[in-house]
């Protein structure tokens, strides 16, 4: 059994896969070219966005969005406690302080409270500007942006949507992706949209904004092209081959793997019912399931579940060990003191069981068996 399965993915879509990639060979056009332009038009369109920039990762996606908004030393990005590192790494790398906040018990998803706490104790403090927000749609499951939104709008923070986990998810008939100034995601071979290497995109409404996030990705290059350097960038492009293998990707996702994804958490979803913490989406919003996270009573139980599971041989992860702000390389960021009571507790109780369009029904049971056999 597979955490995520990628082989049965790619044996449904081998044909149109592997001629996608045939193609790219015979032409030799391995950098930019046409499957990159109709990825670019097809992810905009999917996402509900005016442009999309695709770039080498997820991480150079959001380090391309915080360079376009100008985001350096003397400034406050605010992040959510439980996300991985990429959402703010670029940030740090840019000379920006980053302030973490709690999560939404429910839901583990940046909590617009906390946010605002913090907002205002950097404001007090007087020492650092209030500059962005990252909001991250942890597991696929999107943030409560109409929290979020209105307190980004009374202290003039950019908004920046990190869907690196959230690509097909939605909310309120908006698709995760076309949330804030700039949003980003990620196309790592597991992701819900995944490519065979290192993939990223960028998304945005705004002309200027997708005209920046073009010329930083390749080495700050000004009207003249690439050898016309205008400004420091990145060299930062999406592989031929990789939108070759994303576009028959995006198709599937859209036609079935979304709907199969939802299929298998709701089965997870009635077999935990009332036993563990399941996922909560709240009414009106679709997560894309990039993990099935499970919230068990407290870390013994937890353990004695990994233990039980890794016996049986079925996969598992804990999606994050650890909080961000107690990570080490974050030890000097302001207010990381504070006590995170949310994301502190998460941490400890959490756990992720296979998911992927692929599960059949007989190896979904082996494992809500296994789950269920340690908790009676
Ligand atoms: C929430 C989040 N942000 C950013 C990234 C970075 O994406 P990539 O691995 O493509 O650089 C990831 C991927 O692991 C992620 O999960």
């Amino acid at each position: 059994m597979q955490f995520i399965d990628l082989q049965t993915q790619y044996r449904m879509l081998k044909s149109e896969i592997d001629a996608n990639i045939q193609s790219v060979l015979d032409s030799a056009q391995f950098i930019g070219g046409p499957f990159v332009q109709e990825l670019e038009g097809q992810l905009a369109a999917f996402v509900g966005r005016k442009h999309c920039v695709t770039c080498a990762n997820g991480t150079d996606a959001l380090q391309a969005a915080y360079m376009a908004l100008g985001i350096g030393a003397g400034d406050a990005v605010f992040c959510t406690d439980i996300t991985m590192v990429a959402s703010v790494e670029p940030a740090k790398m840019l000379g920006a302080s980053i302030v973490f906040c709690d999560i939404d018990s429910r839901t583990y998803n940046l909590n617009a409270e906390s946010l605002e706490q913090q907002v205002k104790a950097v404001l007090a403090e007087g020492r650092l500007k209030p500059k962005a927000v990252v909001a991250v749609d942890i597991f696929g499951n999107p943030c409560d942006y109409d929290a979020i939104i209105p307190v980004c709008e009374a202290y003039g923070l950019y908004l920046i949507e990190d869907a690196a986990q959230s690509f097909g998810a939605s909310y309120h008939g908006k698709r995760c992706g076309s949330f804030g100034k700039i949003s980003t995601t990620s196309f790592f071979p597991a992701k819900p949209l995944g490519c065979y290497g290192d993939g990223g995109a960028i998304f945005t409404d705004d002309d200027g904004l997708d005209k920046l996030c073009r010329s930083l990705c390749v080495h700050g290059k000004g009207p003249g092209g690439k050898y016309d350097n205008i400004r420091v960038g990145i060299n930062s492009r999406l592989d031929a081959i990789q939108a070759a293998v994303l576009l028959p990707k995006l198709n599937a996702l859209e036609e079935y793997e979304l709907a199969a994804r939802q299929t298998v958490a709701r089965r997870y979803n009635e077999s935990f019912a009332g036993k563990l913490v399941t996922p909560h989406v709240e009414e009106g919003y679709v997560s894309a399931y990039a993990q099935y996270v499970l919230l068990a009573e407290d870390s013994a139980q937890r353990d004695r579940i990994i233990a039980y599971l890794n016996d049986a041989g079925i996969p598992n992860m804990v999606y994050y060990p650890t909080p961000q702000h107690t990570l080490p390389v974050f030890q000097n960021e302001p207010f990381y003191d504070e006590t995170f009571p949310n994301a502190n507790d998460y941490c400890t109780r959490t756990f992720s069981l296979p998911m992927h369009p692929y599960l059949a029904g007989q190896e979904q049971q082996k494992v809500i068996n296994a789950v269920l056999e340690v908790l009676n």
